[in-house]
């Protein structure tokens, strides 16, 4: 059996996590508005016509702020269509998705529903179809307290108080030709510096997010994040990163190592955001809002999924309905350990999304809700993960893999919440046949004893749950930890995430 070691000193620390790093994304795409969170006819569904059942299950998520209402589909969005009377709401096509958005869910609705499940609203404005001036409209509509045109409407409309929104969104994935206005970097760059000035001018509270690159294989990327903060340094709060990952012609064996493909991107975004720092002499430092991140078996929505025909506009279709196998959940735990490695730097992130697309919530019409496997290492990690990140003393065997070369077989992070006396530790073994012992010295944390093991493993690593069978994948307790002499040893089975908690 592989062995492997691991140090813990909560001495050396990387930086706080930020709750904001639990952040998730309701687009409104395909079924997670209409049929996910929202269907008035549902047994579950309260006086508002949201699902009960699904508020429980994201309040047991543990989401932070969560950003809305896209997405490719904010580049089309007129916000002014998603507030007032609904039966004046009109009926819009959604050329993101081609779908019909019926508008009867908008903003204020989607507040009361932040309210349930006890998260914050970051919004974003489109950049794509739309400039400064509509973005100024709906900041001061939702943000003003009153004695003005818009806020009064916002106020007849129903909400007295303004909504307060601190984190807002310049676009959605300006640097992507998929999308409604996409742009080079320089005419974004101006255009995203235009908007933000405008918008800090009515609101100078506010956190502003610049777009970053749609991913790290994007064609322009790195020098897309040159240009843009070059025109946007001192506007701006974070710029966005996005990643995916899937497993592709079945190299299992890449795709669990798909967060040494987020490493690399973050650190190359932040050399990158360092870079022009120094460049324009100034004295803020640029963090990261990972505001997409998630496993999607993206080409089967290229090649299977997609809607055509001019007269094909449904309304909350089936789209992006991925089922996520045991190893997906893997490789999505690890993802979060490598955000909060860099927790110096990423200082928001959010899941994308949170019900039925690409989601760890699923549901039916009139029928249930339930867990997908990748549910559990976001709830575990949000409820453990407190405190500081550490920096970690790890020695692992590797192996090989065609994508990222040669990678170690564990990963790891740690965290310490020095107030609570707790520590909390994840880790994943990537490798597809063996159990790796892993032996962590914790003799820095003093008179330890472990709260909580959980592992997240099958026999079959394409285990999933579905409607037939909702619960088939849970996380067990893992018997095998023993402390003894300030050292911890673990048995990780192969394919698997793993989170402790220590006290
Ligand atoms: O999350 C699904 C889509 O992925 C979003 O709408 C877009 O921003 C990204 O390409």
């Amino acid at each position: 059996m592989p062995t492997a070691r691991l140090t813990i000193d909560p001495h050396f620390t990387v930086g706080r996590v930020d709750r904001n790093v639990f952040g998730g994304f309701v687009e409104h795409l395909g079924r997670h508005v209409y049929d996910g969170i929202y269907e008035p006819t549902h047994p579950t569904a309260d006086a508002d016509g949201f699902r009960a059942d699904v508020v429980e299950l994201v309040k047991e998520l543990g989401v932070s702020t969560i950003r809305y209402p896209g997405g490719n589909f904010v580049s089309g969005f007129r916000w002014e269509d998603s507030v007032g009377p609904r039966d004046e709401r009109p009926r819009r096509l959604d050329l993101a998705w081609h779908s019909t958005e019926t508008n009867e869910v908008g903003l204020h609705e989607f507040a009361t529903w932040l309210d349930k499940v006890g998260s914050d609203l970051m919004l974003a404005v489109n950049l794509g179809t739309r400039g400064t001036l509509e973005a100024l409209d709906l900041l001061e509509y939702a943000n003003l307290p009153g004695g003005t045109a818009l806020s009064q409407r916002r106020i007849d409309n129903g909400r007295t108080d303004a909504f307060g929104v601190k984190m807002w969104c310049l676009g959605n994935e300006m640097d992507g030709p998929w999308q409604l206005g996409h742009r080079s970097a320089d005419d974004y760059g101006k255009i995203a510096s235009q908007a933000a000035k405008a918008m800090r001018q009515l609101d100078p509270s506010i956190e502003l997010v610049v777009c970053g690159s749609s991913s790290a294989h994007m064609p322009t990327f790195g020098e897309w994040e040159r240009v843009v903060l070059t025109h946007t340094y001192d506007d701006v709060d974070y710029i966005s990163c996005h990643a995916y990952y899937e497993e592709k012609d079945g190299d299992l064996g890449s795709f669990l190592a798909s967060a040494v493909d987020m490493d690399g991107f973050i650190e190359t975004v932040v050399a990158t955001a360092d870079h022009v720092k120094a460049v324009v002499g100034s004295e803020k430092t640029i963090n990261i809002s990972f505001d997409e991140w998630n496993v999607w078996y993206l080409s089967r929505f290229q090649n299977v999924d997609r809607i055509e025909g001019l007269d094909n506009w449904p309304v909350a279709p089936r789209l992006l309905e991925d089922v996520y196998s045991v190893a997906d959940a893997v490789v999505f735990g690890n993802l979060m350990i490598s955000l909060i490695r860099h927790a110096d730097r990423v200082t928001s992130a959010s899941l994308a999304q949170l019900v039925n697309v690409i989601a760890p919530i699923m549901t039916e019409p009139g029928g249930p809700a339930w867990r997908q496997t990748t549910f559990f290492p976001f709830s575990i990690t949000s409820r453990l993960a407190q405190g500081e990140a550490l920096e970690l003393k790890l020695d692992a065997p590797t192996y090989r893999t065609a994508e990222y070369g040669e990678v170690p077989l564990v990963d790891a992070v740690a965290t310490h919440d020095a107030d609570a006396g707790r520590s909390a530790v994840f880790l994943v073994n990537r490798s597809q046949d063996e159990a790796v012992t892993l032996t962590v010295d914790i003799a820095a944390l003093g008179d330890a004893s472990v709260l909580e093991a959980h592992t997240l493993a099958d026999d079959d690593v394409y285990a999933k749950n579905t409607l037939a069978e909702p619960e088939r994948v849970a996380p067990r307790r893992n018997d095998s930890v023993r402390i003894e002499g300030g050292e911890l040893t673990i048995t990780l089975p192969p394919v698997s995430w793993t989170a402790l908690s220590l006290g």
